[in-house]
Parts: structure tokens; sequence; C-alpha cells
């Protein structure tokens, strides 16, 4: 299968008023197309980070120190705001947000803001007109199973419960026919039930119309139940990568086998290891998990980041992994 998001080395720093955050630290992912890949680490790990970096939304202050982000051979990151807005943010990339309430405005109707965002990021050669707009948004609507769906068109986002804003935001990342969709735990503001519909939906949905997905979360449960492929990170750095089957089934990494054992299903705090996630203002040299390893030798510390390629295809960022 071919590569569609290839993130390659990439470090980044945030200024701040305490100094330097080197929040991601020489960071390489890769994701084949068609593939819906999870990528989890605990809460401040710089997952965020990352997809915003993606995305081509950084933090005011943040800068790119090292690497590149690929997407279908192109490098992102050197490209001026007007071209990503342009070519690939809400076209060729769809994003859905982690909290559905924010990312609607109150004011409009939620077909007049799907409308907008066609006339802005439709593809080349479509019709940007509002009737052909509000012709797709109405399929769209209907197969992200919005009740009522033509009347849905015109309602503000208020009138909407929770999980039915985030099947609208699921409508607005497709609807200029991405190739990437990138969701940051979009269901941790939705109650359990509507957690699990709305991640059987995105299955579906990404099977059906052939997408990749990259999908931030911490809950190893919605990793089982819908990804073919996990990243894990640690501080700013990656510390396994690969399919599914072998980072659950057998992982690797102290860091993995931690999170797995420690905490089944919510990741938030590694529960049973002692230490917290170090500061990026002052983060340890080499691997940045040696401070809480059991298995840590003298030698970590001058391990540069990054993952060793393994026999069985997977990615392992420990010195004892290394070939
Ligand atoms: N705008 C910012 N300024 C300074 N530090 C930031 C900023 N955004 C994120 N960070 C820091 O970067 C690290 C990673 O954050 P984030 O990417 O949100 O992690 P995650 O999504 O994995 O919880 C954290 O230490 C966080 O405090
Ligand atoms: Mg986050």
């Amino acid at each position: 299968m071919t590569t569609l998001l290839d993130i390659r080395d990439l470090s980044l720093s945030i200024r701040t008023p305490e100094g330097e955050a080197r929040i991601l630290d020489r960071v390489s992912l890769r994701l084949r197309r068609g593939a819906v890949l999870g990528l989890v680490g605990e809460s401040g790990c710089g997952k965020s980070t990352l997809v915003k970096t993606v995305l081509g939304v950084m933090p005011r202050h943040a800068r790119p120190t090292h690497g590149q982000v690929i997407f279908d051979g192109t490098d992102l990151l050197p490209l001026p705001e007007r071209d990503l807005a342009a070519r690939f943010r809400g076209r060729r990339i769809g994003f859905i947000p982690q909290d559905p309430a924010l990312a609607l405005n109150p004011m409009f109707r939620v077909g007049t803001q799907l409308a907008e965002i066609w006339r802005w990021h439709a593809p080349e050669g479509e019709d940007r007109g509002t009737a052909t707009a509000r012709a797709r948004i109405l399929a769209l609507f209907r197969r992200v199973q919005l009740p009522d769906a033509e009347a849905a068109l015109d309602r503000y986002p208020h009138q909407f419960s929770g999980g039915q804003r985030q099947r609208v935001l699921i409508a607005a990342a497709l609807l200029c026919r991405p190739e990437l969709v990138v969701a940051d735990e979009p269901t941790t503001a939705l109650d359990v039930t509507t957690q699990q519909q709305i991640l059987l939906l995105i299955r579906s949905l990404a099977q059906e119309m052939d997408l990749s997905v990259l999908f931030v979360t911490h809950d190893f449960g919605v990793v089982s139940a819908l990804c073919t492929d996990v990243a894990v990170m640690y501080a700013g750095q990656m510390v396994e990568a690969g399919a599914k089957r072998l980072v659950l089934g057998d992982p690797c990494h102290p860091y993995t086998r931690a999170l797995i054992a420690c905490h089944p299903d919510r990741m938030e705090r590694l529960a049973g290891i002692p230490g917290a996630v170090p500061s990026p203002l002052s983060p340890p040299p080499g691997c940045r998990f040696r401070p809480r390893c059991e298995a840590a030798e003298d030698r970590c510390a001058a391990r540069p980041p990054g993952l060793s390629p393994q026999a069985d295809g997977r990615g392992v960022g420990c010195i004892r992994w290394d070939a």
C-alpha cells in the first residue's frame, strides 16, 4: 500500500515566557492509504501538537526546527498559509474536532455554514453554487444518519444534541472529498453510547470512502474497535508504531507495555509507574522515558530518539530493539 502521510523526524519548539519548550523531538509517523491509525499516549505527550502541524494550525510562537510533513509527495511545512488553506486543509485533509459544541458558529444555520465550506474548498472543477452545496450536504447528512436531514440544514447548532452536532461536523469534514481525515479525540465530549455510535460511523465511512484516518485517542478500547495501526507517543517522542495486531498484542517498548498493562482502557495516568511526563522545557536527554523505565541503562541517555525498524514491520524507539 502507498504512503499518504509521511512525517519524518519532526521537531517542534514553542517559545514560552519560561524558555524554549521542545514539544516534539524527531517524531516520525507513516500513514498508508486506507489505514486508520490510532495515535495514543498520555495527556501532554504532544498528540494534539502533532496533529496541528499536519493541519498547519500551529500555535503562535511554534516553530518546526527539523523534519518534514509530506502529504502525497508534498512537504506541507514550507508552504505559505494561502497554499495550505487553498489546496490541503479542508480540501484534501478534513478535520473532526474534539468538542462539537465549540466548532460551529451559533449565529448561523448549519446548512449555511457547510455551504460556505464548500464555496471555499470544493474540489477543482466542481460547481460552488448554493444549490450544488445543499444537495451534497443533504446527501452527507443522510449518510451520517442525522434524523430529518432536510430540516437539519436549516437548524442552528444549539438545536442539535451533542452526538448530532458531531455528525454535522463529520459531514463537514467529508464535504470536499478529502483523502485524509484527522480527528483529535472526537468522542471525548460525548456520552458513552453516543461515543460508540460515532466510532462505528467513522469506521464504516472510512471503509466506504477509502479514507485514511489519523485518530488521536487515549483509549485503547477505541484503538481496538476502530484502528488498523497504532502509533504510541511519550513526551514528544515516538516510541512504537506498527500494525494494531502487533503493537497491542505483543508490545515491545517498555512504555507501550506499561500503558497496556496498567490501564487497559483509559490512559490518562500511567498508574503503577512512578513519576510523570517530563516538562518539555527541560526534557531528559536521549530517551525521554528513561527516568521512569525499569530497564533503563546509562547509554539510553545518549540514544537519539527514533524508531528502529523490526523484522515484523513495526518500529520501536528503544535501545534494546536497535539493530
Ligand atoms: N501553545 C502552547 N504553548 C506552550 N506549551 C504548549 C502549547 N501547546 C501545548 N503545549 C505543551 O506541549 C505539550 C504537548 O501538548 P499537547 O500536544 O496538547 O499534548 P496531548 O494532545 O498529547 O495531550 C504539553 O507539555 C503542553 O503543555
Ligand atoms: Mg490533545
